[in-house]
């Protein structure tokens, strides 16, 4: 069932810690929204002023909800928005999808089985600045695109490793917890990856998870990228604080998180930054470089992706991350896993077909047990 348009869209957040917390005050903060519910096994019963489950069965039982919002750890995701699902509910599934490829395709096929309205919480795709972007590649404003370069790297605080153990363990680390946002990005700005090469460490912390990564992508358009990453690393470069979207972070004005490289022009983003030569000139390398900032009516990501999880949850948008999408970039991620390991060249589509013929001898094996 959709959501109707004539109330606020009732949504129930599964998950209240860090994240399911900013997305609740976004909720109080939007008109067409409402705070329906909370299920947490550790959260107090007073602090949402909604009813508060200790555990998510519980809540879909008492109903009264069109949507949930799922901000639980990474490896209760897939369970949780299956089970959401199958109550009908719209479901918005914070990132990543799933803790690897394989869990994820358990998701896409359950969408795809129940005909459910899901949308991935990557949601600096929302952001104005990303769109402007894309048009601007789309539309050959900066001619041939050539090369894309980005970083992510700021220091954590050392607790946040010690007091959430599952944030030092497989299924975290930088390269899930954060790049994947940017992989996600890269996708959406610059097309599908063909090829991953990568490097990580464990140096700075000495955790079971990697602290600081470095990728090399070729684009199926023939682009190439590269990418570095860290949570140890004390910078004023990535898409956190070049926005203010998250207020943990320091605001950087006229942060840079990536640069685009084309034939006619630069672009940097999110500060919507464009270098071009002079068009008098020759248009080479020794003409005059010009800057000039790219208009954009400033929207947070956060409020956008909830205006933008509303239409979805009344039928009247599809969503623009899918679960097929994002279990793209988690390929992508898990193969800049594999290139990692082996010291290779991981080609992304061959990968992912390798992937989703292991999982379908794995299901195979299984459905014969059961029998
Ligand atoms: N979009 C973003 O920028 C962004 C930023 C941070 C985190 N995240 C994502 O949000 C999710 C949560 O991350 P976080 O940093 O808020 O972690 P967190 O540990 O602060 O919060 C997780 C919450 O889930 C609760 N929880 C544990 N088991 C549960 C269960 N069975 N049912 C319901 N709730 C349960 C915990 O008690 C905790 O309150 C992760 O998937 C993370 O990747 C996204």
């Amino acid at each position: 069932m959709t959501a109707p348009e004539s109330r606020p869209v009732r949504i129930a957040v599964v998950g209240a810690g860090f994240m399911g917390r900013q997305h609740i005050d976004f909720i109080r903060a939007s008109a067409d929204a409402e705070l329906a519910a909370v299920a947490d096994p550790v959260a107090p019963s007073e602090a949402f002023e909604c009813p508060v489950f200790e555990e998510t069965e519980r809540m879909l039982a008492a109903g009264h909800m069109d949507a949930v919002i799922i901000a639980n750890p990474n490896v209760l995701h897939v369970d949780t928005a299956i089970e959401c699902l199958e109550a009908g509910l719209a479901v918005l599934l914070e990132k990543p999808i799933a803790v690897d490829f394989a869990e994820s395709r358990r998701l896409v096929d359950a969408v795809a089985r129940l005909g459910g309205r899901l949308l991935v919480g990557h949601h600096r795709r929302h952001h104005p600045a990303v769109a402007r972007a894309l048009t601007a590649i789309r539309e050959g404003e900066l001619g041939q695109l050539v090369a894309v370069s980005g970083v992510w790297s700021a220091r954590k605080e050392d607790a946040y490793f010690s007091e959430i153990p599952w944030h030092s363990r497989a299924g975290a680390g930088v390269m899930l917890i954060n790049v994947v946002h940017d992989l996600d990005l890269l996708r959406h700005l610059c097309g599908e990856v063909a090829e991953i090469q990568a490097m990580r460490s464990s140096h700075a912390r000495g955790l079971e998870v990697e602290d600081t990564m470095t990728l090399n992508l070729r684009f199926e358009s023939g682009a190439v990228g590269s990418f570095l990453a860290s949570d140890a690393g004390v910078s004023p470069w990535g898409w956190d604080q070049a926005t203010e979207e998250t207020l943990a972070f320091p605001f950087i004005p006229d942060g840079v998180a990536y640069q685009l490289m084309g034939t006619r022009g630069a672009l940097s983003v999110p500060n919507l930054a464009k270098y071009a030569y002079d068009p008098s000139m020759p248009g080479d390398w020794h003409s005059p470089l010009s800057r000039t900032y790219l208009p954009v009516a400033p929207r947070g990501s956060f409020a956008a992706q909830l205006e933008h999880f509303v239409d979805v949850a009344r039928g009247a948008a599809e969503p623009l991350v899918s679960a097929e999408d994002a279990s793209r970039t988690l390929a992508l991620v898990e193969a800049g896993a594999q290139s990692a390991e082996r010291g290779t060249t991981v080609d992304v589509a061959r990968f992912r077909a390798e992937l989703s013929t292991a999982r379908a001898s794995s299901t195979r094996r299984d459905e014969g047990r059961e029998r």
